[in-house]
């Protein structure tokens, strides 16, 4: 038997990924960069086993089994598969591609409500495949498969999602394109204000994006690249007040990408508005102080949380500006997902 459990941490994008040019190989259509999260906040955890003993494959997320037969986990199988029997490693046995798997996974965030839960869960499950099968170099290009997102989450720091060429993916691939002490003191500010699943998953929802959003061919064409252009320089001269406003207008652009689909996917809500003006308030007040290194930006993916970036020194007064805008009342979701911690943990326990 060999077992092997990983943690992942989410990444949060600057740039969004919306839309897809291969669904199968999942191949985006733009480019995307993002701020990997500490390994020790947000993360998927992930036990994966091998046994020639085990008489079929089993997998639990979050303290519930579901099914392995899920065609991005097989997917994702399959490719380690395949670069295992290519490697035969010291003591690899090829027997063991044939024993069946169990693999028992649980975020310790809210899954499937936009925080990123799909990169984190799929890096995740990927780094122990590969730990278990002996698979060694860039695994972004497998986790990519599992979920586009999670290729970022694979890399530390600034990561950037290069789109790539080719049509078999193989340089469609993560980087880290800055350490995780670029602005050693960034701060990243989680504001759920929806801890339930949202109503259209990310994959379906861009997929009803490309179909019929008009607004996507400019986004994908034009101001993207633009804009990504745009943040590497502010990245690299570590302007953060430009850093922060690109930040800002791609995640208005990807949700008015959102707005313009039909039907349209509405995934931030009438509180995520109130949190970009209490930002937009925020900086004025900053900027009327020339305090432009105090600036603060927000994100939203798909889902109505906010993720907010902020300097350390100003990260709680934010925090207590937050918390008196919007005093936390606990939702039936935010119920349930910590009652159901205790399920979660105890699967991963054995
Ligand atoms: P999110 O915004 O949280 O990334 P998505 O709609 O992109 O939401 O993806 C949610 C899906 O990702 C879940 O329904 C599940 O299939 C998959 N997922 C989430 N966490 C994990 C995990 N730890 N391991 C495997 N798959 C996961
Ligand atoms: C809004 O990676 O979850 O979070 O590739 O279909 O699994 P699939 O989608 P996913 O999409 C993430 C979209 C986003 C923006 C981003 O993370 O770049
Ligand atoms: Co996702």
């Amino acid at each position: 038997m060999k077992i092997v459990t990983c943690t992942a941490p989410v990444n949060i994008a600057v740039i969004k990924y919306w839309g897809k040019r291969d669904e199968k190989l999942i191949l985006p259509l733009n480019d995307s960069i993002s701020f990997t999260l500490s390994q020790d906040e947000m993360c998927a955890k992930t036990t994966v086993a091998i046994s020639p003993n085990f008489s079929e494959d089993k997998f639990w997320l979050n303290g519930k089994e579901e099914s392995l037969e899920n065609p991005r986990i097989q997917n994702c199988l399959k490719e380690i598969r395949r670069r295992a029997s290519k490697r035969k490693m010291n003591g690899f046995d090829d027997e063991m591609l044939n024993w069946h798997i169990h693999v028992c996974s649980a975020n310790n965030f809210p899954t499937a409500a936009g925080l990123a839960s799909s990169a984190a869960g799929y890096a995740c499950l990927v780094s122990a495949l590969g730990s278990v099968y002996g698979v060694e170099g860039d695994l972004s290009v497998i986790s990519r498969q599992g979920s586009g997102s999670a290729c970022r989450s694979i890399y530390g720091g600034l990561v950037r999602w290069y789109k790539g060429e080719q049509t078999d993916g193989s340089d469609s691939f993560a980087k880290t394109i800055a350490p995780p002490d670029h602005w050693p003191n960034t701060r990243v500010i989680i504001c759920i204000v929806n801890a339930g699943r949202k109503k259209t998953p990310s994959t379906e929802g861009m997929r009803r994006s490309v179909a019929t959003s008009s607004l996507m061919e400019y986004r994908v064409q034009t101001s993207v690249v633009n804009r990504v252009n745009k943040i590497m320089q502010a990245i690299n001269e570590k302007d953060w007040s430009m850093f922060c406003d690109i930040t800002m207008a791609d995640s208005n652009e990807m949700h008015a990408v959102c707005q313009d689909t039909f039907p349209p996917c509405v995934y931030m809500t009438d509180t995520s508005q109130a949190i970009t003006s209490l930002v937009y308030q925020y900086n004025e007040i900053k900027m009327a102080n020339k305090e432009d290194h105090h600036k603060i930006c927000y994100t939203f993916d798909a889902g109505p949380n906010a993720c907010l970036f902020v300097p350390g020194e100003v990260a709680e007064e934010v925090m207590n500006l937050v918390v008196t805008a919007f005093p936390p009342k606990p939702t039936q979701a935010l119920d349930e997902y910590i009652r159901g911690e205790k399920p979660s943990n105890s699967e991963l326990s054995k």
